[in-house]
């Protein structure tokens, strides 16, 4: 689907009729062949469809004034071109984000790297045209009142807007795009962790354990809680909570919760805690939280401590042991004053496993190790991998340990048997 299908029209001005636009959108397709000046570049291709359109309109159209006449003709060859420049961006899907800075700068990245594009718009003028068109589809607007504006498109894609005074250089507009997201086969194969631990995971999810994914930012931790919710049997009651939507699970029984910040005048606030605190009414199985953040991770620990095991969220953190410390500050943001003991009882109650990605020198991003917490109730946090990637000389391995009694035990419970490597019980 191209974007132009989810783009709406703009208002038209009172002598530029609908009549008046279908008329002549349709004699425009009469008189040139569309395959013909398909691979035209934009520019080009802009100044033929004005150059028909024009002849036309002066030979059957009504009489107008200039003003309206080239109104009308901009619209219809918007119509035509649908998103201008933009349009065989949005259509290459190897682009994942495309940078719009003011009228001369625009910009793409495709697989992480950022190139600049040089046909960009002719004007301002067709710049905002191009942003009215994008911004009304999904009924926002963007002028002096609303400077900066959000939106999502039906395909998906993540615009954000902003314009004068605010934006010094001109309208400025980011399009993010969602490529399909990677599921635990394509990280396998990407190596990002080895076969055996993917399959030990499932298991560890299938039977329900607590599992905390950690990294820094723009580690992958949002792409490796989407795998790793991919593992969750077809038949459960799935609720994603997220600040801003970016889970695409397969599944059929989701729910897809999404926070939403106040508005200009500082009402409506719902938070990723108030949703938490709903989903625990709405009878999940899972409860999927895109990142913790702040006090909600107090009603998550309480939910996975609760009857809602198998839940699975990510924090930012460089460590196993770094994320149960932020765990633990993060749950004292709460309303509730609560002693470190209990905070401390509540985390080794409710982690089971920690994973922890990293980013290397080199842009690869992968499992550096994983974790169990062994450490239980009031004690000081205790844990044992069961992953680790080792960097010896100029190459890197992955390292399994044998699991704990503890965690075989739970396996064997739920009826899982874990992957060659992991089974002998550590003592
Ligand atoms: N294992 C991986 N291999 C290659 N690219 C990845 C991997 N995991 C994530 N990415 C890419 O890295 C970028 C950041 O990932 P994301 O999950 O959003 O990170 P985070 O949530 O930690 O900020 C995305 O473009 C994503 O597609
Ligand atoms: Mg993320």
């Amino acid at each position: 689907m191209s974007l132009m299908d989810r783009v709406g029209g703009v208002d038209l001005h009172a002598d530029e009729t609908e009549e008046l636009l279908d008329h002549f959108r349709a004699r425009l397709l009469e008189e040139i062949n569309i395959d013909e000046v398909a691979d035209l570049d934009m520019p080009v291709k802009r100044a033929r469809l004005e150059r028909v359109l024009s002849r036309l309109l002066s030979f059957e159209g009504p009489v107008m004034s200039t003003r309206n006449r080239a109104r009308l003709i901009q619209r219809i060859v918007d119509d035509a071109v649908g998103l201008g420049v933009l349009e065989p961006l949005i259509a290459d899907e190897t682009v994942t984000e495309i940078m719009v800075n003011g009228v001369h700068d625009l910009f793409v990245e495709r697989s992480g790297r950022i190139e600049r594009i040089p046909s960009a718009f002719r004007s301002e003028e067709e710049l905002m045209q191009t942003i009215d068109r994008i911004v009304s589809s999904v009924n926002r607007r963007v002028d002096e009142s609303s400077p900066m504006v959000d939106a999502r498109l039906a395909g998906g894609e993540r615009v954000n807007v902003i314009i004068p005074p605010l934006a010094l250089d001109g309208p400025t507009m980011t399009i993010r795009r969602f490529p399909t997201p990677f599921r635990m086969p394509d990280l396998v194969a990407r190596r990002s962790l080895p076969e055996e631990a993917s399959a030990l995971l499932g298991a560890m999810v299938r039977a329900r354990f607590n599992i905390l994914v950690s990294g820094g930012t723009g580690t992958g931790k949002t792409t490796f809680l989407n795998a790793l919710s991919g593992l969750i049997p077809d038949r459960e009651r799935i609720i994603t909570i997220e600040d801003s939507a970016e889970l695409s699970l397969q599944q059929g029984h989701v729910v897809r919760l999404e926070a939403r910040p106040a508005n200009t005048e500082g009402k409506g606030q719902v938070s990723i805690r108030d949703l938490v605190r709903n989903s625990l009414r709405m009878r999940p199985d899972r409860i999927v939280v895109g990142e913790v953040r702040g006090g909600e991770t107090l009603d998550m620990l309480q939910a996975m401590n609760t009857g809602h095991e198998g839940s699975l969220t990510t924090v930012h953190a460089n460590s196993a042991h770094d994320a149960l410390g932020r765990l633990e500050t993060l749950a004292s943001m709460s309303d509730l004053d609560l002693p470190v003991d209990t905070l401390r009882d509540q985390i080794n109650g409710a982690i089971d496993i920690i994973i922890q990605l990293e980013r290397d020198s080199s842009g690869v991003r992968r499992v550096r190790q994983i974790d169990q917490v062994t450490s239980q109730h009031r004690e000081q946090y205790a844990t044992a991998p069961i992953l680790r990637y080792e960097q010896k000389d100029d190459a890197g391995a992955f390292r399994a340990f044998p699991l704990d009694r503890a965690i075989l035990d739970r396996l064997s419970w739920a009826g899982e048997t874990p992957p060659p490597g992991y089974g002998e019980a550590r003592s």
